[in-house]
């Protein structure tokens, strides 16, 4: 029988998933489809409620994240403390949900930092949403033992240091030269810097010459962000990554080959920013 999973988001069509799942179906020559769901918050409950009478399983993607916690029977651990679920499965019945947003983030930087860890200083965290919490609990479970959380509403970043306890610290926008002297690595999470968006206008001036600089924007593939670490000679890691990585636990349980997100798979996507004029800003 052909195994059916599909992403679920509001918009969908710009969903890669599709696109990489389908290269690592091809690839493992496995009975397998991967589609698209655009689903509105509203039905997302009723969508989720009769999810398995037409798919094995599914990706969930903006907005729609919160609403698959509460849906699913079982949340996994990481899925819990974020109250969000972005992959779900099936076991004997009971629709299952796991967060693998972190996971995608941590590989992506060992991958394009290898030792990045090993410095030992500081993290300073830029944006409070949902996708700096995803990014957040991935360092603090890594290790990090201090990480300045900076966002715009001051009070978003208080709210979310809340949650994860003493080595968060929510300082303003306006207050992270200091804290950026210290860091030896430096993210982007909101949502500035995405094509559309305005650039996220920061001052890298005092940033430490061996930080490493890294965006989970990858709409350009090159943020205006990354451009400015570049040029001043930083280390960067773009967002791509953390997408392709994310995908790696999900295609494993639906499919049950534990995928490599190899160069192949990259060229690929990149092809496709390439030909949307969506690599540079
Ligand atoms: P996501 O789930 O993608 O993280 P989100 O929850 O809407 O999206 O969070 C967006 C992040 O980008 C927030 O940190 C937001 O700052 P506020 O909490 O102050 O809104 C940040 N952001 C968005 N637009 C911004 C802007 N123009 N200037 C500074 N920060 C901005």
């Amino acid at each position: 029988m052909t195994t059916r999973i599909c992403v679920v988001g509001h918009p969908a069509a710009y969903s890669r998933s599709p696109m990489l799942h389908g290269y690592w179906i091809k690839k493992h020559g496995i009975d397998g489809e991967y589609g698209r769901e655009d689903v509105p918050p509203e039905t997302a409950p009723d969508f989720f409620a009769h999810l398995a009478t037409r798919y094995q399983g599914c990706n969930v993607t903006s907005p729609n994240k919160e609403i698959a916690f509460r849906a699913v029977d079982e949340a996994d651990e990481t899925a819990r403390r974020l109250e969000a679920v972005n992959t779900i499965w099936f076991e004997g019945g009971r629709m299952m949900g796991g967060n693998t947003d972190a996971y995608g983030f941590l590989s992506n930087l060992d991958e394009g930092a290898p030792g990045w860890f090993k410095s030992g200083r500081p993290v300073l965290v830029l944006g409070a949403g949902g996708a700096s919490r995803a990014i957040v609990d991935g360092l603090l479970d890594r290790g990090v033992e201090k990480l300045w959380l900076a966002n715009r509403t001051l009070e978003r970043a208080e709210a979310l240091a809340d949650l994860f306890g003493p080595r968060v610290h929510p300082i303003g926008l306006g207050d992270i030269a200091g804290p950026m002297g210290e860091a030896g690595l430096i993210v982007n999470t909101t949502s500035l810097g995405m094509k559309g968006h305005e650039a996220l206008n920061i001052d890298l001036t005092p940033a430490r010459v061996d930080a490493v600089v890294t965006d989970a924007v990858y709409v350009p593939l090159e943020t205006p962000f990354l451009k400015a670490a570049k040029a001043r000679g930083l280390a960067t890691v773009d967002g791509l990554g953390m997408l392709l990585h994310q995908a790696v636990p999900g295609f494993e349980r639906w499919f049950g080959v534990r995928p490599v997100v190899d160069a192949g798979l990259r060229a690929l996507i990149v092809e496709d920013l390439r030909a949307k004029g969506q690599l540079e800003a």
